[in-house]
């Protein structure tokens, strides 16, 4: 049986036992941008968004995030709240302001420019620079005092996202020790000689044991944060519990592989506007092609997308025969753009399927169609349906849900996943065609497996992804969390 929505609301009510549930991470779950004279509400581009929106709809509570769009500031009260989804509201989120200085130092600077490439191992070099990790440490304040005003003198639960405020839990301590908290670290976390590096590593290690619960997606990722406290913190750990005891205060570090909803992406993708859409893209991309591929990324340089265009380049060339007959649609969403190294990607991208395509492109055909805007869930759900092969071809990823989006979106039981082994995604989905991005030979034949393999091969393949996904939802792991906070008797 798989978990539902009313199941965490039941949990929430049983265990949290009238607790307040706060959420807070740096990007929020909507944001609101003014288009003409029209303000337009729409969700970003984030894995974390994306799968935290469900479970805060079935708990209710207040989520703090950056305000970061536009019109954000026209549609608060007077304590800059918003109520959310716009069409069916349910929970209430708390918007932070902060200066361009403040977002260039802590969002940009420090979480995008030193941790961020610091945890994925991407071959890209961290950048250290100590006016950021001091505008990081204000910024963090800033989240702490947004949250200690929301709790007032009421029992709460805190749950902190990712790297962006790797200190908060201590600063919301430090001012009420009764706040519980647990902390999810949506990426990797590398081994400690990566980590070592990092000048405020300590002051970053013992933020994070401020923490009741930190979670990670995989054990692996577990394994590598105990060993880095190890190494450098005075502290005592106790591997059997996976547990840190630093100055009498515990952590319990545990893994949580993240999901995604996987119900209501299955009843989306089933409806009427997605068969339309499907039918619109055809039609507007002139997609009569026998075989189509599909990628959605954000354009980072931790998601191998020359990588896969270099595939696919090389496919066409060791088989002609799919020259004129296979196309592939890549989704990219512009992101962190202000970062020289993001810049740098979107250019190399740019170059990449303006050369492959004038090497191939023959009468109005031509292989790679790329596609750099903000696109909707319901167009994703029709690209995605429209495939016979999606690719995420990784160098590094704490999880990745697009895999497990285009898994649960594909409600005809048909299409292939060809899927990176650097995925926390990987462990799961065992059903993909899973593929080293590095190794291009091995990736053009796995590439030619998904075009050539018979239907009833990709239908059992992708049953099984199907029900591995359906099982292990994004409330099973909500439900997870808050369970084991409850077992500690908070
Ligand atoms: C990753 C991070 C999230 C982040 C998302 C999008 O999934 O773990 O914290 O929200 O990327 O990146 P952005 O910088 O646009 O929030």
């Amino acid at each position: 049986m798989s978990w539902t929505k009313e199941d965490l609301q039941e949990l929430v009510k049983t265990k949290l036992a009238g607790r307040l549930f706060i959420v807070v991470s740096n990007r929020e779950p909507y944001i609101h941008i003014s288009s003409g004279d029209e303000i337009q509400c729409v969700v970003p581009a984030s894995g974390l968004t994306v799968a935290l929106d469900p479970m805060m709809r079935a708990c209710s509570g207040v989520w703090v995030a950056h305000g970061s769009g536009n019109a954000d500031r026209k549609v608060v009260d007077a304590k800059n709240r918003v109520s959310v989804p716009p069409d069916e509201p349910s929970y209430s989120l708390r918007r932070i302001w902060l200066t361009k200085e403040e977002e260039e130092g802590y969002y940009l600077g420090l979480s995008n420019e030193a941790l961020w490439p610091l945890c994925h191992v991407a071959y890209t070099p961290p950048i250290f620079d100590e006016a950021d990790w001091n505008t990081y440490k204000k910024v963090n304040q800033l989240f702490a005092d947004a949250v200690l005003d929301e709790v007032g003198d009421r029992k709460a639960f805190v749950f902190i996202q990712d790297y962006h405020l790797a200190i908060l839990s201590r600063l919301i301590k430090a001012k009420n020790p009764q706040v519980i908290t647990a902390q999810f670290w949506h990426i990797p976390w590398p081994n400690p000689e990566v980590f070592r590096i990092c000048p405020w590593q300590e002051e970053l290690l013992d933020g994070l044991l401020g923490n009741d619960l930190l979670g990670f997606h995989i054990g692996y990722n577990c394994d590598n944060f105990l060993e880095t406290v190890n190494r450098n913190l005075e502290s005592k750990i106790d591997y059997e519990r996976s547990a840190v005891n630093r100055g009498g205060g515990i952590t319990l570090v545990r893994p949580f592989p993240i999901s995604v909803d996987f119900d209501r992406i299955a009843r989306d993708a089933a409806k009427e506007e997605v068969i339309e859409e499907m039918e619109r893209i055809r039609h507007r991309w002139k997609l009569d092609d026998e075989f189509i591929g599909v990628g959605v990324d954000r354009v980072d340089y931790t998601k191998g997308i020359p990588h896969r265009l270099m595939a696919l380049d090389k496919f066409l060339t060791k088989y002609p025969e799919y020259q004129g007959r296979m196309v592939f649609v890549q989704l990219a969403e512009p992101s962190r753009v202000h970062i020289r190294k993001y810049k740098e990607l979107n250019a190399d991208i740019d170059d990449l399927v303006e050369e492959i395509n004038w090497k191939y492109q023959s009468g109005g055909w031509r292989p790679i169609i790329y596609i750099k805007e903000h696109c909707s869930p319901l167009a994703i759900w029709a690209f995605h349906r429209l495939a016979h092969f999606c690719i995420v071809s990784s160098l590094h990823d704490g999880m990745n849900l697009v895999a497990k989006e285009f898994v649960s979106s594909r409600v005809d039981e048909d299409g292939v996943l060809i899927l990176s082994r650097f995925t926390g995604a990987a462990r799961e989905l065992v059903q993909a065609l899973l593929i080293n991005p590095y190794a291009t030979d091995d990736f053009v034949e796995t590439i030619r497996k998904a075009v050539e393999m018979p239907k009833r091969q990709r239908q059992a393949r992708m049953r099984k992804l199907r029900q591995s996904v359906e099982q292990n939802n994004i409330y099973q792991w909500a439900g997870n969390i808050i369970s084991e906070l409850a077992n500690l008797g908070l």
